[in-house]
């Protein structure tokens, strides 16, 4: 079957992203953090690659009953940051499902470097048809990941297939909140890699459409407004080590790109949704 071409824009858009592995490891260095016996606990607060951090990652753990016992599928799962902490914090089994080649390399990289290989691992594949059989996992979860996929719905129905009956889904996503003039759109679909958004409500129809009933169901529009104005700023405190990276251009574009989105955010063109939903019996 032939891939999607956004997936190849998805692929680039990650390999030219301010944060990797390479950046995170540059960081830790420069910080004066020793890498040898490096503790999960001080790798969190740079690998994250969502917002609001690891307290994000606790709301989900909390909402979806994350206990020791689960096997949980990260979908999209970057560089492992959401994995590691929920192993970390719970002691539970993880899989991370990633697309991009290079945050699939570098969250193995990331996971050896803690000593959590035990419990994280990781696959490289497309949500969109992941290569694990029906009801492999008991929870899944996904934060700021499913606006890079064309098809959200597939991702919503590969969710169902792959989580038990009883198990749930939990995520974070960035959605369409009203329509936006076509420059704007064009704008900020192109500063996020995003070939299309979805909005809140048809989250909520694909999931009731695809054997999930939904248990919690919040508009984090507002909350996020402030948490990306303060990631715009982490940005912009990489920019000496973006330009060493990757070349003032692409800091520029990745600035204006980013700077765009965050307006259109604080504006209500784009919100964000949390949605926590448990999978029906067949
Ligand atoms: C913003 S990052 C989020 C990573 C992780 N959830 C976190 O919070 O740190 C989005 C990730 O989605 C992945 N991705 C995008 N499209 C995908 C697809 N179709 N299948 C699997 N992964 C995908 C990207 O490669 C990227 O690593």
């Amino acid at each position: 079957m032939a891939l999607h071409p956004h997936l190849a824009t998805v692929v680039s858009y990650y390999d030219r992203h301010p944060i990797s592995a390479e950046q995170i490891l540059e960081k830790l260095a420069l910080e004066g953090i020793p890498l040898a016996g490096l503790a999960q606990a001080a790798l969190k607060a740079y690998d994250q690659d969502h917002y609001g951090g690891v307290a994000a990652t606790d709301v989900l753990i909390e909402r979806a009953g994350i206990r020791l016992e689960h096997r949980v599928l990260d979908v999209c799962s970057g560089l492992g940051g959401p994995a590691r902490y929920l192993a970390d914090r719970i002691g539970c089994q993880v899989i991370g499902l990633d697309l991009t080649e290079s945050r699939h390399l570098g969250a193995i990289r990331l996971t050896e470097l803690v000593g959590l290989q035990d419990r994280v691992r990781f696959r490289q594949g497309d949500a969109q048809a992941m290569p694990f059989a029906a009801a492999s996992f008991d929870v899944a979860i996904s934060q700021e990941a499913w606006l890079h996929v064309p098809d959200k719905r597939q991702v919503v129905a590969e969710c169902a297939r792959v989580v038990r009956p009883g198990g749930r889904l939990a995520f974070t996503d960035l959605v369409a909140a009203r329509p936006m003039a076509a420059a704007r759109a064009a704008t900020v679909l192109r500063a996020v890699a995003a070939d299309n958004l979805a909005s809140h409500a048809e989250y909520r129809a694909w999931l009731a459409g695809h054997g999930w009933r939904i248990l919690h169901d919040e508009d984090l529009t507002e909350a996020w407004g402030e948490v990306l104005r303060q990631r715009l700023q982490m940005y912009r405190g990489l920019e000496s080590q973006t330009i060493a990276r990757l070349g003032e251009a692409r800091f520029r574009e990745w600035d204006e790109g980013y700077s765009a989105f965050v307006q259109a955010v604080s504006e209500r063109d784009l919100g964000g949704c949390r949605i926590v939903a448990e999978r029906l019996a067949d």
